[in-house]
Parts: C-alpha cells; structure tokens; sequence
C-alpha cells in the first residue's frame, strides 16, 4: 500500500477516535513515541528513492494537521465540561429585593402629607455657611444658644449644617411670599453614637411666610399633619420653649399613637410624646433674608426623622439604623 493510503487510513481513524478518546491518549496514540505518525515515518525507508522526498513531505503535513487537531479537541472539551458544570436542572436562585430604609420610609410618608397641604419640596447643601446656620437665623457668634447646636466646622466661613433650618434662609432669599416649603435633608452634629444620639441624623423643616400667617395657622397645619401620620383620633398640644429664630416658640407633643394616650414606655407614661419645635418665624430673620416684616408673617417647624421612626416602630436605639444589618433593615 503506499505511503499516501496509509495516511489517509490514519487519519480516517483518528477523526474515529477523536469522537470518543480523551485528548492526551489520543496525543499519544498518534503523535507520541510509538504513536502512529512516528511508525509512518518509519516506512520511508521501504519508499523508493525517487519519491522519498514527496512521501516525506506528506508525512509532515499530515503531523503538523494532526498536531493542530489535537490542540483544537483540547479546547472544545475544556469548553464543553465547563458547559455542562451547569446543572440545569437546579432550582433558580431569587435575586434579593432591596426595599426603601426605614428613615426614608418615614421621609416619604411625611413629605406625601405636606405635599398634599400644597407645600413644595426644598433642598440645601449639607455644607453650609456659619451665615445660613447660624447668624441669618438670629443665632449670633457669642450667643449661648450657640451651644445648643454643636457643630463640625470646617474653614471658615464654612461647616457642615447641624439642623436644616438654614434652608429657611435659602428658600427666603430665593423666593417671595407666599412660601410655603418643606426641606428634608441629612444634618451633622459631633455627638458621641448612643442610643439617642448619632453624629448624622435627618430633619424635616417646615415654612410658611405670607401676608395675616398666624399661630392658629401652625396648630391647624400640624393638627392635619398628625392626623394624616397617625390617624384621626390623634391629638396635638404646644408647649412653650425657645428657639432664637422663632418668637413664640413651642414644642409640639401629639398623643401617644403606641398606646393611645393611655400610657406606656413610649410616652413614658404621659400619654404624650414630643415629634417637633415650631414658632412664628422671628421678623428679624425674615428682615436677614429681605422679606417685608410688616407685610409678612409666618410659621416654621422641625422634626427629626429617626425621632419618628423610633417612636413610630419601637425601636429603641437610633444606632439600629447605621448598622446595615439585614435582619433589621428587612422587618420594614
Ligand atoms: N432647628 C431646630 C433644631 O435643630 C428645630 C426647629 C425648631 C426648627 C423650631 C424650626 C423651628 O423651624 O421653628 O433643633
């Protein structure tokens, strides 16, 4: 037979082979020391001389062909064992949910109630001036109610706002009565993480300025407010306080919505528990952001939002919320 069947007879029975040997016996099977290609070789010297140099040739096409074959089987079966490392018939795996923070829950519960009252929603920079967070709100630089609302400072003149009444200022300079505003937004005191206190928290200011804005006015919006949070049975009472920025100034307390004012650990027993400061925006902050203090009034409110969350789901430390702890952040 000559040497050219030969070859073809060899290669008919490696494309055989290939289907079913695994790679490397398939290497060595024909390309390896006593491989098949190598006993091929070894009939050149029964090949006359005169066509040696043809049948040699041929005998390294059809190595290097070969050479290159099994590298190709090398790659398409690593590629389909990794194909079939998926088992298809395995359960699906449901991606997690993610769901709205606690804190914005209650952010977009309260904003949904204003917005409905007519107010738009305002936002301020968390770095602010000492001017719009202090000195434009009547707070001046020696006053002690300075103290009150310790704050990061950063260079002069700017710091990192400690509540969100500084919007106040904004939303005053940019707008003309009627105002009427709620600025949500992160604020930063340097308090020490405990149960009550964490260096960033969120507050919901509210402001209204428009010509004959009375007291009456604030206890008819937050009578409303607390209506809509906690239902219609809720009640409100003012207690007077202080607030440089404010005159009057009161602190809202509205009825107990854990126990229904008839006393528990949340109210601590009062029936009562507090959600806010308000007042009648002091005319000198209207006058520091070039509002007509006759021709106008107006009222101004702040809450904190982890305040009402805690009291809302009875959770007792505000650190609860920092922690990303699934297990928690998923009961809401
Ligand atoms: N800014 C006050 C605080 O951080 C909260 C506040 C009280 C805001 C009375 C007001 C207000 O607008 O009228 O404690």
């Amino acid at each position: 037979m000559a040497i050219d069947d030969k070859i073809k007879e060899a290669r008919d029975a490696f494309e055989k082979d290939a289907a079913t040997v695994p790679v490397e016996q398939l290497k060595s099977k024909y390309l390896g020391r006593e491989g098949v290609v190598r006993d091929l070789f070894a009939l050149l010297k029964t090949v006359p001389p005169a066509e040696k140099g043809a049948a040699g040739q041929a005998l390294n096409t059809f190595k290097g062909d070969l050479e290159k074959r099994v590298e190709e089987l090398a790659k398409t079966r690593v590629a389909a064992t990794s194909k079939s490392a998926i088992d298809l018939t395995l359960p699906g795996r449901a991606p997690e949910l993610g769901r709205r923070h606690p804190i914005y829950k209650t952010w977009d519960e309260i904003a949904r109630v204003f917005t409905k009252l007519g107010f738009d929603i305002v936002y301020g920079p968390e770095i602010e001036t000492e001017e719009n967070n202090f000195e434009a709100l009547n707070i001046p630089m020696d006053h002690p109610a300075r103290d009150g609302f310790d704050t990061f400072y950063i260079e002069a003149p700017y710091l990192v706002r400690s509540h969100t009444s500084p919007v106040q200022i904004r939303t005053m300079k940019q707008r003309k009565p009627p105002i009427r505003v709620i600025a949500p937004g992160k604020v930063f005191r340097p308090d020490k993480p405990d149960a009550g206190h964490s260096p960033m928290f969120h507050q919901i200011e509210g402001l209204i300025v428009a010509p004959g804005i009375t007291f009456a006015h604030l206890k008819g919006v937050i009578d409303l407010f607390a209506k809509s949070m906690w239902g219609e049975r809720t009640n409100i009472r003012f207690r007077p306080s202080f607030f440089p920025f404010t005159e009057p100034s009161a602190e809202v307390d509205v009825s107990c919505f854990i126990c229904g004012a008839k006393g528990c650990p949340v109210c601590k027993g009062s029936g009562w528990v507090e959600i806010m400061g308000s007042g009648m925006v002091h005319p000198k902050v209207l006058q520091n952001c070039g509002i007509d203090a006759e021709a106008n009034t107006g009222f101004a409110f702040g809450m904190g939002v982890e305040r009402i969350t805690m009291l809302k789901y009875g959770i007792p430390d505000i650190r609860r919320f920092y922690e990303n702890h699934f297990a928690f952040l998923r009961q809401f």
